[in-house]
């Protein structure tokens, strides 16, 4: 029996998630392990983890459990979504870069709680497991805004509306807060500006130019300061009347 284990520390921004690897081989030949990642679009019940087929090998099948660290014993299933599936009971919408792999979704997640997740691949005469660990507060991210409008309010200010994202399901409980950035050109370079904290769908900014085109997205993030915000919406322009 061969075993292998691999640990890396993967910092991004302020979010760490520690995956460990283990492969557990009857023969010399590695079976890779799925390299998975796991996104919370909506608090609590939308997580969805993701992997693609592991290159050069074709699991017999998968199996796919998260627990609670503090209470590994209970295992829950991961509901496996294979790739491409067209409908899904579970009214997740997958974008079409997503339709090459295989998803899991978690059915109901608890905050402030540690879990592990096993995404196990399963070949003949052997299987190779991904652990990660995570708690849903570090891999919270609300699809992108939808609809966004931009009008002209007076010279010089305009006005922004959008939509949530649809898929965010509790805003009652869960509210989102949004960010917005807006780009122009001057002499040739690209100027932009960033603003960090808008807690409606609506805003007038001013201080916008006269005949400028300004290209405009906004993005959602979790009011509480949970996750973090990098889904944007499709560009808007819009130009300033003379
Ligand atoms: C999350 O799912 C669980 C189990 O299906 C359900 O009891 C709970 O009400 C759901 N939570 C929300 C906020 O929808
Ligand atoms: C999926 O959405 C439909 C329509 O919005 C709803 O009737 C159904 O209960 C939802 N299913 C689940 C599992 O949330
Ligand atoms: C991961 O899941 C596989 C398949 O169910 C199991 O054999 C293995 O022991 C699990 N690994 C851990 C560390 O729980
Ligand atoms: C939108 O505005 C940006 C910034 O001024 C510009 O670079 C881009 O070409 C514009 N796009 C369209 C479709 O006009």
């Amino acid at each position: 029996m061969f075993v292998h284990v691999v640990t890396l520390l993967c910092v991004l921004g302020a979010q760490a998630v520690e995956l460990h690897r283990v492969g557990h081989t009857t023969s010399t030949v590695a079976r890779p392990a799925p390299v998975v990642q796991c996104v919370c679009s909506s608090i609590p019940n939308q997580t969805l983890c993701s992997w693609a087929e592991p290159p050069q090998a074709t699991p017999l099948h998968y199996i796919a459990t998260y627990s609670e660290r503090q209470r590994q014993a209970e295992t829950r299933p991961c509901v496996l979504i294979p790739p491409g599936d067209p409908h899904s009971q579970l009214n997740v919408t997958l974008p079409p870069s997503a339709r090459e792999l295989w998803h899991c979704h978690l059915p109901e997640m608890k905050l402030l709680t540690d879990y592990i997740m096993n995404v196990t691949a399963v070949y003949p005469g052997g299987s190779s497991s991904h652990l990660s660990t995570f708690m849903m507060e570090d891999i919270v991210k609300p699809d992108a805004p939808e609809s966004m409008q931009v009008s002209c309010l007076n010279p010089g200010t305009v006005l922004v509306q959008w939509e949530p994202p649809s898929t965010w399901a509790h805003r009652d409980i869960f509210p989102l807060k949004y960010e917005l950035l807006y780009q122009w050109r001057s002499r040739g370079q690209i100027r932009s500006n960033h603003l960090k904290s808008f807690p409606d769908s609506r805003t007038s900014l001013k201080g916008f130019a006269r005949g400028r085109t300004y290209q405009l997205q906004v993005c959602a993030k979790d009011a509480l300061g949970l996750g973090h915000c990098s889904d944007w919406s499709a560009p808007v322009n819009i130009t300033l009347p003379l």
